[in-house]
């Protein structure tokens, strides 16, 4: 099996501590960290994995952080293809100051992906989750991973460990 590509993209470094994290759990062996602001250049090193990890931590009112616009936009234009990739997304945001658009970017990157042909694993259930409305629900389940280091950070390393066991299915994740 192939290496992973976990991206990101993070303002505050939230994601990217949570990125190195979650690239720690896996193993840096099988597993290649990449910022989109720093080691993106155009959607090939996307391409380049068969098994992509997407960190995005969601601004504005439910968009996308900063470093993921252009690449999403460029996507639109270039179409590529992502048959055959299994992708699957984690983000942070705040469910209590932003309730209303929690983690909105999860579900942006999901529709953008899941358009390239990507299969798109690791949803989450809704439990344990507080929050007013997010766009990142599909059948009842988030999209992705959603995390929240301001209000429910105790609850953070739980929820990796839990995310990455369910991938194992899906992903070359060993231990
Ligand atoms: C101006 C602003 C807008 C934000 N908008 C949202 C939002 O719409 N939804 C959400 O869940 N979190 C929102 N957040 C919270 C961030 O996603 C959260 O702080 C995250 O940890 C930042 O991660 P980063 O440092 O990796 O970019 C917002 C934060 C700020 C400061």
């Amino acid at each position: 099996m192939g290496k992973i590509g976990l991206f990101y993209g993070s303002t505050s470094g939230v994601t990217e501590e949570l990125a190195e994290k979650i690239q720690e759990s896996i193993g840096e062996d099988i597993c290649d960290l990449r910022s989109m602001e720093d080691d993106f250049d155009d959607v090939n090193d996307l391409l380049e994995y068969d098994y992509l990890l997407i960190g995005c931590s969601t601004w504005g009112a439910g968009e996308l952080q900063n470093d993921w616009r252009e690449p999403l936009f460029d996507m639109e234009i270039e179409k590529p293809d992502f048959s055959g990739k299994t992708i699957a997304l984690f983000g942070p945001g705040d469910c209590e100051g932003h309730g209303k658009h929690f983690v909105g970017a999860l579900g942006l990157l999901y529709d953008q992906f899941k358009a390239f042909g990507a299969k798109i694993v690791g949803e989450v259930p809704t439990d344990g989750y507080t929050f007013e409305k997010s766009t990142s629900i599909r059948d009842g389940k988030f999209v992705g991973l959603p995390l929240d280091e301001v209000n429910e950070s105790d609850k953070t390393d739980e929820r990796i460990e839990n995310w990455l066991e369910s991938l194992k299915e899906y992903f070359p994740i060993e231990s």
